[in-house]
């Protein structure tokens, strides 16, 4: 892209070729609008790095489940990681292939077991000896074999935020890496799975590439003891987690990361086996924006508040984590600056977005905050019975709507009274 997808034309930030008023405008606050460009430039440079090696790419659906979101990637060839059979069943009304979708998750429910076998998925990254005795025994029901991999904690660091950590000796993911090489052999033990490879995934917006090189050090060691025990190890899943700028992180350019990650396993002898990555955040989450207006502008003895119709109910990563997401007025106007936290409608004091942010606006001005592409809307709730946002996608200068507003009648439709 020449441009960034999110820009200011004539002082007016703009989706790719339309103003973010006019969206606005059109379609409502809050509103989630995604960039295809931006989705498809973010897909290119693992792609890139991909081509001519023995290594493909799987979507975390989690980061953004939007039906459209998962279709640009489907028709651009991808692969995805799902964690549920909901999401299972998004990737195929998206267009996507199951034979290509790995199932990652710590506890996977008999039924979602039964229908990604089914629907039959490349790989189970299965976490534990009950799940292995869990999807065998579905298997050996349904007269099929399923492919394994398991999810190994390397214990590794992955410098990041404790709740979006995964791969340390402390987190309920994965099984231990002193375990790993028995529960290999307990898991080819079992007539009906077929161990197929290795997985991990240490963790989410990772901003080094160090933490996965130690981790790969760690599978590789681990893939040799295993292959010696009689399995074969056809590939290897890194996992997903490399991190993108919300404020002034610089994480790795996403093809230096993915080629440094092939190089290594290529370097120690590993080359022959497929690398698989399940990139989410870094695919996604700087190709949204949520567009909120200012409804209030609230002094106070302390601070300044600008409340807007956006909440934590529709973005719930500052209120989760203390997470950062920039704030920037849409429309860049001559007005004395003040610092205001932004903060929501609803009835908690943990409902903001951003705090202590210097900001020219007045009530009625849009506001875009950034980076909301992950973990943005798929994290969002009902909460204070707030009908969820609506969503837009841009592709040149065209604007579509990809999920339409919920209505208030929809959130209570499935509720019932007691009988008189
Ligand atoms: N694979 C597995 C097994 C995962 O658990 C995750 C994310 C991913 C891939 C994708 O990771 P990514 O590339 O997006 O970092 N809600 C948190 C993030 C939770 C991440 C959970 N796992 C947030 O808003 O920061």
């Amino acid at each position: 892209m020449t441009r960034p997808a999110f820009d200011y034309v004539d002082g007016v930030l703009h989706a790719e070729g339309v103003s973010a008023v006019s969206l606005a405008e059109q379609f409502g606050t809050p509103l989630y609008v995604y960039s295809r460009a931006a989705l498809t430039e973010a897909w290119n440079a693992y792609a890139s790095a991909c081509a001519g090696r023995r290594a493909s790419v799987h979507v975390a659906v989690k980061a953004n489940s939007n039906l459209a979101v998962l279709n640009v990637f489907a028709r651009l060839g991808a692969g995805f990681d799902i964690v549920s059979g909901g999401e299972l069943a998004r990737v195929l009304a998206a267009g996507g292939k199951a034979e290509n979708t790995v199932f990652s998750g710590v506890g996977k429910h008999a039924n979602e077991m039964r229908e990604a076998l089914a629907a039959g998925v490349k790989c189970f990254n299965v976490e534990s000896i009950p799940e292995l005795d869990r999807l065998n025994a579905v298997a050996a029901q349904m007269g099929k074999k399923a492919p394994v991999s398991l999810r190994v904690n390397p214990d590794v660091d992955a410098k990041t935020h404790p709740y979006i950590s995964t791969g340390l000796k402390s987190n309920k993911f994965g099984v231990a890496f002193d375990e790993a090489r028995a529960t290999y052999q307990a898991a080819a033990a079992m007539a009906n799975l077929e161990v197929v490879g290795i997985d991990c995934h240490i963790g989410s917006q990772i901003t080094e590439v160090a933490p996965y090189l130690d981790a790969v050090d760690k599978l590789l060691e681990l893939v040799e003891q295993i292959e010696q025990d009689g399995m074969t190890i056809r590939h290897i899943d890194v996992g997903g987690g490399l991190g993108i700028t919300y404020d002034d992180e610089t994480p790795p350019d996403i093809s230096d990361f993915v080629r440094t990650v092939l190089d290594r396993i290529e370097a120690r002898g590993h080359g022959h086996r497929e690398v698989y990555f399940e990139p989410g955040r870094s695919l996604v989450g700087n190709a949204g924006v949520l567009l909120t207006r200012v409804e209030f502008l609230k002094p106070g003895a302390e601070k300044n508040f600008a409340i807007v119709d956006a909440a934590m109910n529709d973005l719930a990563r500052p209120a989760m984590y203390e997470a950062y997401h920039a704030i920037d007025a849409v429309v860049q106007r001559e007005l004395p600056a003040h610092v205001y936290d932004v903060v929501g409608p609803v009835c908690e004091s943990g409902d903001w977005l951003g705090r202590e942010r210097l900001l020219a606006v007045e009530p009625g001005d849009l506001l875009a905050i950034r980076s909301a592409g992950a973990y943005g809307f798929v994290m969002s709730s009902n909460y204070n019975t707030r009908p969820r946002a609506a969503e837009v996608m841009v592709d040149g200068t065209q604007a579509h709507v990809v999920r339409a507003r919920e209505e208030v009648q929809q959130l209570f439709a499935g509720e019932t009274v007691l009988p008189e």
